[in-house]
């Protein structure tokens, strides 16, 4: 196993991985053949599953279950540990070893795994482990490993939930849908190309995939702000504007439910400047999460691009060449080097989603 790069949770797992004293576990022995009659069952099962031996070796993996972890390490013949051990927490680790060793709960376990990877979205699974059926059941040597796989459910159920707030905050708002794909659009490209250029180590699959969907949360804070502030033609005043400006406070509250810390960071953030001159908190540099900085970059950039009541369309060089004047007062310079290294893909994500006739309130 991997130990270089390892988190502290890591590290107490990797403890309880090494107490795990099963022997010489080197070798399968002629026993660990699974007869044709278990593969003939297990080859049309509806739930990817596996068969390991009392040593955590894996005797069998079925094709769904090699087709659900293709992207991950290689299955039959592995140490169950050596593929799963950091999918699952300390304490389901150390119950799953009482489980096949000691049988804990009549050889029976069922809990959950989260299997990640730096190129692949993370994994989740209800996992079930017991004996193989007819294996002797005071001193089972042979357990069955089934995995149902919850990852697109449970983000279709989180993300519903957060697209109806959306809409609800979009009925009163002129943001037009077009917009908020728009800057998810272009938060995923910087991201994707912040991934490519691995500059930082914790941009991974997952990161961009939450980004592509949270970015369009940005100003969902505005569902607090009132209509005639929201929709007023003409400028302003100072306190219409600290009131306006409250739509960042209230999109973190709203958003704060949300498993994902990066969906409050977004709508927090999205108005902060790289100088400190931004809202709500004035934060400056790094200080400014990395989500927040490349949404800032989207959502102006889309925002240029628009007619205004207060103001024309900009085209493409034009917005391109503002925004670069605004590197490192507005915005985070090193972003803005990669952002017009890839500039005309967001012109081409503008031409291709553009508005009809659509006109847009202020930020
Ligand atoms: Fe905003
Ligand atoms: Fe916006």
């Amino acid at each position: 196993m991997d130990k270089s790069v390892v988190t502290p949770s890591e590290e107490d797992a990797l403890e309880v991985l090494e107490d795990l004293d099963t022997g010489d576990d080197t070798d399968l022995s002629a026993s660990d053949t699974l007869s044709s009659s278990y593969i003939d069952l297990f080859q049309n099962y509806l739930f990817p599953l596996l068969v390991i031996n009392g040593k955590f070796r894996i005797i069998y993996a079925n094709p769904q279950c090699q087709k659900l972890f293709t992207d991950f390490s290689g299955l039959e013949g592995n140490q169950f540990f050596d593929v799963f051990g950091r999918s699952f927490g300390v304490e389901a680790l150390k119950e799953i070893r009482e489980t096949i060793l000691e049988g804990k709960n009549g050889f029976s376990w069922k809990g959950y795994s989260s299997l990640k990877s730096r190129e692949i979205e993370s994994l989740h699974s209800r996992v079930f482990i017991f004996p193989l059926p007819g294996a002797n059941t005071t001193e089972p040597n042979h357990f069955e490993v089934v995995f149902d796989d919850v990852t697109v459910e449970n983000k279709r159920l989180l993300r519903n939930v957060f697209m109806s707030l959306l809409e609800a905050s979009r009925l009163k708002d002129n943001d037009t849908g077009h917009h908020i794909s728009r800057v998810s659009l272009y938060s995923e490209r910087l991201a994707r190309e912040l991934y490519e250029r691995k500059t930082y180590e914790h941009i991974d699959a997952d990161f961009i995939d939450s980004i592509s969907f949270l970015a369009s949360m940005h100003d969902v804070g505005k569902i607090g702000t009132p209509d005639d502030i929201l929709n007023k033609e003409g400028p302003l005043s100072q306190w219409e504007w600290n009131v306006m400006r409250e739509h960042t406070k209230n999109g973190a509250y709203i958003l704060s439910t949300y498993p994902n810390p990066m969906a409050k960071q977004i709508a927090l953030s999205h108005h902060e400047r790289w100088d400190g001159t931004g809202y709500p908190f004035q934060l400056s540099g790094d200080m400014i999460p990395l989500p927040a900085r490349i949404v800032s970059v989207a959502d102006v950039y889309d925002a240029l691009r628009m007619e205004r009541s207060y103001k024309p369309a900009l085209d493409h060089a034009s917005s391109a060449k503002q925004i670069a004047s605004e590197a490192g007062t507005h915005f985070d310079p090193f972003l803005i080097d990669v952002f017009l290294s890839i500039a005309e893909d967001f012109e081409k994500i503008y031409e291709e989603n553009k508005d009809i006739g659509a006109k847009n309130p202020r930020d």
